[in-house]
């Protein structure tokens, strides 16, 4: 028997007492998420479960009991604290899929600090970016990390402490650098956790934006009513299970429902670290009986890709529940995994912006391959008008997802930076940025983004960043980057540019581009193709279109370019 039980019964009965009531949260008192993912579950009766089960390369492999979870979260928070970290203070976590990454997070929660995570791959460029912006105090890392910060830390003189995990005592530490072995540190029985407020802030995640710099998510303690009950009603997470949630909390499915929804239940998760491939995934799904896969279309299709014979070589039947999310999940890889492992994928959608689930299939319910189902009970939701912002009643027809600013883990604002908050409401709706068709009896058919960003393997890519980094290539003088059609990736990053005199469109220099982008932000931005062109098409005012590059790649109808010329 399923948590959710019937939809209708949900969305009649619904009120987000319900998780208060079951959280034991009084409106108006503490709520730290923190103490909820760790100390709560012990005081449950819990604390001997299993918490995390990590694995990562060369045969490493450690895990921690909710006991075991609570003092090491403790310790880290301690240590943070005699440092001088003060609430409100942001903290970084750059690190692999580590332990140290998940304590770290509930760590620095515990104290009342702002927990920052970014995803380990990032080059210098991305992480400069968010570490400026949000002038970060401290970051947690590992040594094979440093030497990005080393580039960067004399621009940062507020980042007061790099702090290193896995620090090697033979080497030198430079200045800010200070080592932190959670082996070796004196376990913090008892920490005096930080009394923070549903309005307190818990976690900054930094999303690309359309035009100017990555935005800063800002996040509040109260968003845990909202990631816990969808955690139990989408994610059906039960008592027994073994919960694998593939996302890495650089992103912001790793952290909602990466560490703060299944430690909140007092699940058992487990967390691989290394790398993707079918044989690994099946191993891991078999070795750890996993009950409950929270995954993603891109890594859905590569396993499609892999084929059905692979999957027979392993036991699989412990497998539950399925759950996708972060790009669409086309229809044949929910057919396909019915076919293969007997389960569909659940389809979920919600953004970092969201917090949670808010548009999901639940269990129990019919999927029709293809939709992301319905909204969740208490987030009430309408499509609107491209133009006039009116909600459509018709089903079928197009326009922009819009869903009521009032379900407990919508953002707060995004860091400094309240002119783009603000025009992301428009009559009281908040507009997620998406477009979609509701069906006649409420389901989601997603469309398509209202905007450039490209969503690679379900990572958002700012076309102006990989731009911006293109133009400090000393060959390019101009770039546009826009979305190219993948089988697997469903998207990837593609570079239109013209060179600088005197530089030949070689092949060589394509390689040195990609590699230049790499470094600089990430694997995932780095164009895919770099098309070499004269000139690029340009607006009267001199503004690049890229909508007519992208129109291009995707084989769509160009139509009459004058109505892109105000664009
Ligand atoms: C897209 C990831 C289609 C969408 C949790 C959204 C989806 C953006 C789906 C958020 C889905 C997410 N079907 N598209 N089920 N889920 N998206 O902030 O464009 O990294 O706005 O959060 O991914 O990406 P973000």
């Amino acid at each position: 028997m399923s948590h959710f039980g019937s939809y209708d019964d949900r969305a009649a009965n619904f009120s987000w007492s319900i998780a208060e009531k079951e959280l034991e949260y009084t409106p108006g008192g503490v709520i730290n998420i923190g103490w909820y993912c760790t100390d709560r579950i012990c005081e449950n009766g819990s604390g001997d479960k299993k918490a995390l089960i990590w694995e990562g390369t060369g045969a490493q492999s450690k895990s921690y009991t909710y006991n075991e979870l609570r003092v090491a979260t403790n310790t880290i928070g301690a240590f943070l604290r005699n440092l001088g970290i003060q609430p409100e203070d942001r903290v970084c976590l750059f690190m692999d899929r580590i332990p140290e990454l998940y304590l770290g997070f509930l760590g620095v929660l515990k104290i009342g600090a702002v927990a920052q995570p970014l995803f380990s791959a990032f080059g210098e460029e991305s992480l400069f970016v968010r570490l400026d912006d949000a002038r970060t105090r401290a970051i947690i890392t590992q040594r094979k990390h440093v030497g990005k910060i080393r580039k960067i830390i004399d621009q940062m003189p507020y980042l007061e402490f790099i702090i290193i995990v896995d620090h090697d005592r033979k080497k030198e530490l430079r200045e800010r650098e200070i080592p932190f072995w959670l082996d070796d540190a004196r376990p913090v029985e008892m920490l005096d956790v930080h009394p923070t407020k549903a309005e307190s802030p818990s976690v900054l995640h930094y999303t690309s934006g359309t035009t100017g710099r990555p935005k800063g998510v800002q996040h509040v303690h109260y968003s845990l009513i909202s990631q816990y009950l969808t955690t139990k009603w989408v994610l059906d997470i039960q008592e027994n299970d073994i919960y694998w949630c593939t996302a890495d909390p650089g992103w912001v499915t790793g952290t909602s429902y990466g560490i703060i929804g299944p430690f909140a239940m007092g699940a058992t998760q487990c967390v691989q670290d290394i790398g993707f491939s079918a044989e690994n995934w099946y191993r891991w799904i078999e070795k750890q009986k996993v009950t409950v896969w929270y995954s993603a279309p891109t890594a859905i299709r590569s396993l499609m890709k892999a084929g059905d014979a692979i999957v027979k070589k392993f036991d699989l039947s412990s497998l539950r529940h399925l759950a996708s999310v972060g790009e669409p999940l086309n229809a044949e890889a929910v057919i396909w995994s019915q076919r293969v492992y007997g389960l569909p994928f659940h389809d979920t959608y919600w953004q970092t912006e969201t917090g949670s689930i808010v548009i999901s299939n639940f269990p129990g319910m019919k999927i029709k391959p293809g939709s992301m189902g319905r909204a969740f009970p208490g987030v009430t939701s309408a499509i609107l008008d491209l133009k006039s912002y009116e909600p459509i009643t018709e089903p079928g027809r197009v326009g922009l997802i819009a869903l009521r600013p009032d379900w407990p883990a919508l953002m707060r604002g995004y860091w400094k930076n309240p002119e783009t908050y603000a025009k992301k409401f428009v009559n009281g709706w908040y507009l997620p940025g998406d477009r979609s068709s509701i069906d006649k009896e409420g389901y989601f058919w997603f469309a398509g983004r209202d905007d450039d960003i490209i969503n690679t393997a379900g990572h958002l890519v700012s076309p102006f960043e990989v731009e911006s980094a293109l133009l400090e290539h000393p060959a390019v003088a101009e770039s546009a980057v826009v979305a190219k059609p993948d089988d697997v990736n469903m998207e990837v990053v593609k570079a239109f540019v013209t060179l600088k005199p005197g530089f030949e469109p070689t092949d060589d220099l394509e390689l040195d581009i990609m590699n230049f982008i790499r470094k600089k932000l990430s694997s995932l931005a780095m164009p895919q193709e770099i098309e070499y062109v004269e000139s690029l098409p340009k607006t009267r005012s001199g503004k690049i279109m890229r909508r007519l590059l992208r129109a291009q790649e995707w084989g769509e109808e160009i139509g009459d370019v004058s109505t892109l010329e105000n664009d």
